[in-house]
C-alpha cells in the first residue's frame, strides 16, 4: 500500500527563498544550505532539516524567572530536541542571562549587592530551573563572560571600521525597563491618579525618561530599503505571518539613527566601548552579540546562522536592529526569527512590578516539569497571548496526559490482558491489511482508521513541528491516542481473556495499541522528555531506536517477518505514566 506522506510546504519555501532569492553577501549559500536544509529520513524526500542552532533570548537577571521566561526556553527546547530526533547531531542550543545594563545595575543596588555577585545568584537561578524542567541547551552565556567581552570587542570594532558607527549627541526618551530608546512618537502622557502626569512608552507601558548625553550612533537609518527587501524576500524570516506583517509596518513607518552607547558615569555596569572607556557599550547590542560568541565569533562562526526563538516584546530588537547590526558587519541574516506571544494572568502581562508572576519552580513541582512543559506548549499558541491559571492545567493534564496517554498504557500493560509481559506479536491473519480483509475478519474499518492515522502521523506532525506549532502537533497525537483507547473498547479485550483461543486476538489488539503508543511517544519526546522515556523505555523500546528512523510502524499488518518490536520484554518499571491531578485550585 502507498503511504501518503503530507508534505510541509515550508520546507519548499525556505529552501526556495533561499536559492532564488538572498543576496548571496547574506546567504554564504554553502553554509545556509547545508547547515538548514539537508535533508535525511527514511522517507528522504519529505523531511528537511532546519539550522541545527536555536537560540533563547538571554534572560535579565534584575528578577528571578517566570513562566513566560520557562515558554520561551520550551519552545527552543522542543526545536532543538526535535531537529535531535530528526538525526542532527552536530547542534548548538544557547540560552543564558543578559546581565549588563542600568536595570540590572540598580536592581543590584535595590538587592545591595555587588553587581557581580547579583548577577551570580540569579543566574544560577535560571540553570536551577533549566535543569529541572529539561532544557537541554549546549552552552550557556553570561554576558559578563570574557569570551562575550572579546565577541562584543570584535563585533563593535567591525562596525566601526566599516564606518556604521559615529560620535553624535543624542536627545530622546530612554524606557530602563525596556533598555530601549523611543522617539516622541513612541511614548504619552498618563494621570498617576493624583494630580500628576508620567511618560510612558505606547507600547510597553514602562515610565521613559529624557536623556540628552554624548553617544556613538549606528547608522540604522541607513537598512531600512534593505531591511525591507530581506523581509519582502523571505516571507518565512519572521514567523508567524503575524510578525512579519510587524515588522514591515515598522519599517515602513521609517527609522532614524540608534544611540549605541551610553556615558560610563551614567552606566558603569556594561561593557566600555573599545578605545573610549568614557562610553558603555549600549546593553542590546551587548546582549545580541551573545549569539556570535556561542558560535565561537569571532575565531569562528560554527553552525552559522541560528534560528531564534523570541517573544514579541523583544520582537523589534530582533527584526529590525539585529539584523542591519548582521547586515552591517557582514555577517549571514538569521534563519528565522521565531515570534511568540505572552502568558498573561487575567488577561495582565505578567511582571514582577504588577505582582502577578507564576513561580516555574512550584508549578513545575506540583505539576511535575513535563506537566508545565506539556501545558506551555500544548495550550501556549504562537500568534496570540494565553490566560495562565492552575485550574486549565489540571483540566488539560488530567484529560491529556492522564486519561488518554497513562489510560492507554495502563490498559495494555495490566498483567490481567497482558500476563506475559510482552510487546505482543501481530497475528496478520486476524488482523491483515486492510487490502487483505475479508468478510470473516474481526477487524472494523474504524480500525483501519487507526492504522492509517497512525501511518500518517509523523508527516503531520513534522509539518507543524518544522513551524514551531507544537501545540497543533500534540492536538494530531491526541487524536490518534484517542482512536486507539476508542479501539481497545470497541474490542473488549478484557473479555478475551478467559479462553486460550482468543489469545492470538488479544495480542494483535495489544500490538497494535502499543504500536500506537510507540509511534506517538517518539512524536511526542521534545514535549515531555521524561514522560516519553518513562513509555517507551517500558514498552521496550531503545534508547537508539526513537528516532524519525524508527517511525516505520504496522509492518506486522503487512506480514513482515522481521516485525520490529513485536516480542518484546515489556520493563518492570511502573505504566503509570502521569498520577492525575486531585487539586484543582483557582491561582
Ligand atoms: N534580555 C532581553 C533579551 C535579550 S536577547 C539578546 C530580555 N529578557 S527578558 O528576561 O525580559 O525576557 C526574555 C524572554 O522572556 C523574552 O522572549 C520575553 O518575551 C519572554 N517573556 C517575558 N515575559 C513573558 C510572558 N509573560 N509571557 C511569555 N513570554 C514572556 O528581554
Amino acid at each position: 500500500m502507498m503511504r501518503a506522506f503530507v508534505r510541509s510546504p515550508l520546507r519548499h519555501l525556505h529552501v526556495d527563498w533561499c536559492r532564488s532569492h538572498l543576496p548571496l553577501r547574506y546567504l554564504h549559500s554553502k553554509e545556509v544550505l547545508r547547515c538548514s536544509f539537508q535533508g535525511k529520513s527514511w522517507n528522504q524526500a519529505s523531511v528537511s532539516k532546519r539550522s541545527p542552532f536555536f537560540t533563547t533570548p538571554i534572560f535579565y537577571v534584575n528578577a528571578t524567572p517566570h513562566i513566560g521566561h520557562l515558554y520561551s526556553a520550551c519552545l527552543a527546547d522542543a526545536a532543538h530536541r526535535w531537529q535531535r530526533i530528526l538525526g542532527a547531531s552536530d547542534t548548538i542550543f544557547a540560552t543564558g542571562t543578559d546581565e549588563h545594563g542600568l536595570k540590572v545595575q540598580k536592581a543590584a543596588k535595590v538587592a545591595g549587592k555587588e553587581p557581580l555577585a547579583f548577577c551570580d545568584e540569579v543566574s544560577h537561578e535560571f540553570r536551577r530551573l533549566f535543569q529541572m524542567c529539561s532544557i537541554s541547551y549546549t552552552d550557556f552565556i553570561r554576558t559578563t563572560e570574557e569570551r562575550h567581552h572579546n565577541a562584543v570587542h570584535q563585533f563593535w570594532t567591525s562596525l566601526t571600521e566599516k564606518g556604521y558607527i559615529y560620535k553624535g549627541e543624542y536627545e530622546g526618551w530612554y524606557s530602563v525597563t525596556d533598555e530601549s530608546f523611543l522617539t516622541s512618537n513612541q511614548i504619552h502622557e498618563i494621570d498617576r491618579g493624583d494630580g500628576t502626569t508620567i511618560k510612558v512608552s505606547l507600547e510597553s507601558g514602562n515610565v521613559v525618561e529624557w536623556t540628552s548625553e554624548t553617544n556613538y550612533m549606528f547608522r540604522l537609518s541607513a537598512f531600512r530599503d534593505k531591511l525591507l527587501r530581506w523581509l519582502d524576500q523571505n516571507p518565512t524570516a519572521v514567523q508567524p505571518a503575524k510578525f512579519h506583517a510587524i515588522v514591515r509596518h515598522w519599517l515602513e513607518e521609517g527609522l532614524q539613527d540608534l544611540s549605541v552607547s551610553r556615558q560610563r558615569d551614567r552606566l558603569g555596569w556594561g561593557v566600555p566601548v573599545p578605545d573610549d572607556p568614557s562610553q558603555t557599550i549600549y546593553v542590546w547590542l551587548d546582549a545580541l552579540v551573545n549569539y556570535l560568541t556561542v558560535s565561537g565569533y569571532p575565531q569562528r562562526t560554527h553552525l552559522w546562522p541560528p534560528t531564534h526563538i523570541v517573544g514579541k516584546d523583544i520582537l523589534k530588537f530582533h527584526a529590525i536592529y539585529w539584523p542591519a547590526f548582521l547586515m552591517a558587519a557582514d555577517i549571514p541574516l538569521p534563519a528565522g526569527i521565531i515570534c511568540h506571544s505572552h502568558w498573561t494572568r487575567d488577561s495582565f502581562k505578567m511582571s514582577k512590578s504588577k505582582g502577578n508572576v507564576i513561580n516555574p519552580f512550584d508549578r513545575a513541582a506540583h505539576f511535575t516539569a513535563d506537566g508545565l512543559r506539556y501545558f506551555l506548549l500544548r495550550e501556549g499558541v504562537l500568534h496570540s497571548d494565553g490566560d495562565y491559571s492552575d485550574m486549565k492545567v489540571s483540566a488539560l493534564l488530567n484529560a491529556e496526559l492522564a486519561d488518554t496517554y497513562g489510560n492507554l498504557l495502563s490498559r495494555v500493560a495490566a498483567p490481567t490482558l497482558n500476563p506475559q509481559q510482552v510487546f505482543p506479536v501481530l497475528d496478520s491473519n486476524l488482523f491483515p491489511s486492510m487490502s487483505a480483509q475479508s468478510s470473516t475478519s474481526r477487524t472494523t474499518d474504524e480500525d483501519y482508521l487507526l492504522v492509517e492515522s497512525v501511518k500518517r502521523l509523523p508527516d503531520i506532525v513534522a509539518g507543524h513541528y518544522d513551524q514551531f506549532l507544537f501545540y497543533r502537533g500534540l492536538k494530531e497525537i491526541m487524536t490518534c491516542l484517542r482512536m486507539a483507547n476508542a479501539f481497545v473498547q470497541r474490542h473488549e479485550p478484557w473479555n478475551l481473556t478467559k479462553n486460550p483461543i482468543d489469545r492470538p486476538w488479544l495480542d494483535s489488539i495489544i500490538h497494535v495499541t502499543m504500536e500506537t503508543l510507540r509511534v506517538c511517544g517518539i512524536l511526542t519526546q521534545p514535549i515531555v522528555p521524561d514522560l516519553t522515556d518513562r513509555l517507551l523505555t517500558k514498552m521496550g523500546v531503545g534508547t537508539k531506536e526513537r528516532s524519525w528512523d524508527h517511525l516505520k510502524c504496522f509492518e506486522a499488518l503487512e506480514g513482515d517477518s522481521r516485525e520490529g518490536y513485536g516480542g518484546r520484554r515489556l520493563s518492570s518499571n511502573s505504566s503509570v505514566l502521569f498520577t492525575r491531578l486531585k487539586t484543582v485550585s483557582r491561582r
